[in-house]
């Protein structure tokens, strides 16, 4: 088992030893400020068919949202290998977002290439649309679990956030596959954004309330430098707790893990739990295990950086894997983000990287 009391998998009877980075011994990782390298958020496309209104406007400067040329992508084989040499250096958890992750043509192989790798769970973060038709086979490809984003129950607020009219029935109809799928248990992602879904908030709780899901509200974050954020349309998690615990009475309970984004609430009547993650109210830098690979391989050490080390480079340079685990291992050392935590005016409005391209 590893520190998550995750079952350890041997790669070699799943898949044949892939190569170098599978036989280097773990040698965990940490920062300037101690801060371990835990998890590994893997952005596979950038592309998306929602475009929500926090994430990826339809427009940016009267232009359509612009995405990544095909060939500056990573390819399955080179995300392999970077995660294997991620894991060698402490990762236990990889993710896998986007943009919309199943839109990447057969993901199911680079799942069941990163489900080959020892000791770490594996999971997704979707907006839902194509789980009917892909939960199973994510399944037998070796993934662990999903996290849903649905950001309201009702339609019209629903389009109003992915402004591509997208109706809800759809994803709830995923959140079922993957459940039936065993991908549990599901999680759902609510970005609140005060004035436009915070009126849903209830009805998405009491939907979601006993019924094994567990259903986290996210804060509205400052992150890219194209979804106009506006501090006055952030509710803050604390607003969220009290509205709910009105109606369905919420305890507090421990994380799961040091270092879980999430505070969890449990229903008093045993309905289960909720979740809020209050990124701009309470930040949880000091945490903060998670490096993130864009589409196309650079490694960022903050959702909030500027810019990113490009590790493509290292893999299509035919550099050895000692000198790839040296690279990723020097980076974290000298790692000092806390964004979060330091945002102010000035930061709010530098110039920063799209979540949909980094890895949510
Ligand atoms: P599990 O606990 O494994 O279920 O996942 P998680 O909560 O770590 O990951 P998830 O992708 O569900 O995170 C939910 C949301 O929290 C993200 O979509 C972000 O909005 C936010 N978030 C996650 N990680 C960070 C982070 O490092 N910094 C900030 N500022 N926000 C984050
Ligand atoms: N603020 C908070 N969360 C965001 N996400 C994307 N953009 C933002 C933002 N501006 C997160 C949501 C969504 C996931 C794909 O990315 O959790 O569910
Ligand atoms: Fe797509 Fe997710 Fe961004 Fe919405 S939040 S536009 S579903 S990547
Ligand atoms: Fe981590 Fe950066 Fe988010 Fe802080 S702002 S929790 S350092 S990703």
């Amino acid at each position: 088992m590893n520190d998550r009391g995750i079952p350890l998998i041997d790669a070699r009877r799943r898949s044949p030893a892939p190569d170098a980075t599978a036989t280097l011994q773990r040698q965990p990782v940490t920062d300037s400020r101690g801060r371990r390298l835990g998890d590994l958020r893997i952005s596979v496309t950038d592309r998306c068919n929602f475009r929500c209104v926090y994430c990826m406007p339809k427009t940016v400067f009267g232009r359509d949202y612009p995405f990544l040329p095909r060939d500056e992508l990573l390819s399955f084989e080179e995300i392999a290998r970077i995660a294997r040499a991620f894991v060698a250096r402490g990762v236990s958890k990889i993710r896998l977002t986007g943009g919309e992750p199943l839109l990447r043509r057969n993901i199911e192989h680079l799942i069941e290439l990163l489900a080959a790798i020892p000791g770490i769970e594996l999971t997704l973060t979707t907006n839902g649309s194509l789980l009917t038709r892909k939960a199973k086979a994510l399944r037998d490809a070796g993934l662990t679990r999903v996290t849903v984003s649905l950001d309201a129950l009702d339609d019209a607020t629903f389009r109003a956030m992915n402004d591509a009219d997208y109706p809800v029935a759809q994803v709830l109809a995923g959140i079922d596959a993957a459940e039936a799928a065993g991908l549990t248990p599901v999680k759902i992602n609510m970005v609140v954004k005060r004035g436009t879904n915070d009126q849903a908030i209830l009805p998405m709780a009491r939907h979601f309330h006993a019924s094994g899901r567990i259903l986290r509200f996210i804060e509205f974050m400052d992150v890219g430098s194209s979804n106009d954020w506006k501090l006055d349309e952030v509710l803050p998690s604390e607003q969220v707790v009290k509205l709910i615990d009105a109606e369905l009475p919420l305890e507090p309970i421990d994380a799961n893990y040091p270092g879980e984004v999430a505070q969890r609430w449990r229903y008093r009547d045993g309905g289960g739990e909720i979740g809020v993650i209050s990124s701009v109210t309470r930040a949880f830098c000091a945490s903060c295990t998670r490096a993130r690979l864009s589409t196309d391989g650079k490694l960022y050490t903050c959702l909030f950086a500027q810019s990113g080390h490009d590790l493509r480079a290292l893999l299509r340079q035919q550099r050895p894997e000692e000198e790839i685990d040296a690279a990723l291992a020097a980076i974290w050392r000298s790692r000092d983000d806390r964004y979060s935590e330091l945002r102010c005016a000035a930061t709010t409005h530098a110039k920063k990287i799209e979540m949909s391209y980094i890895g949510g």
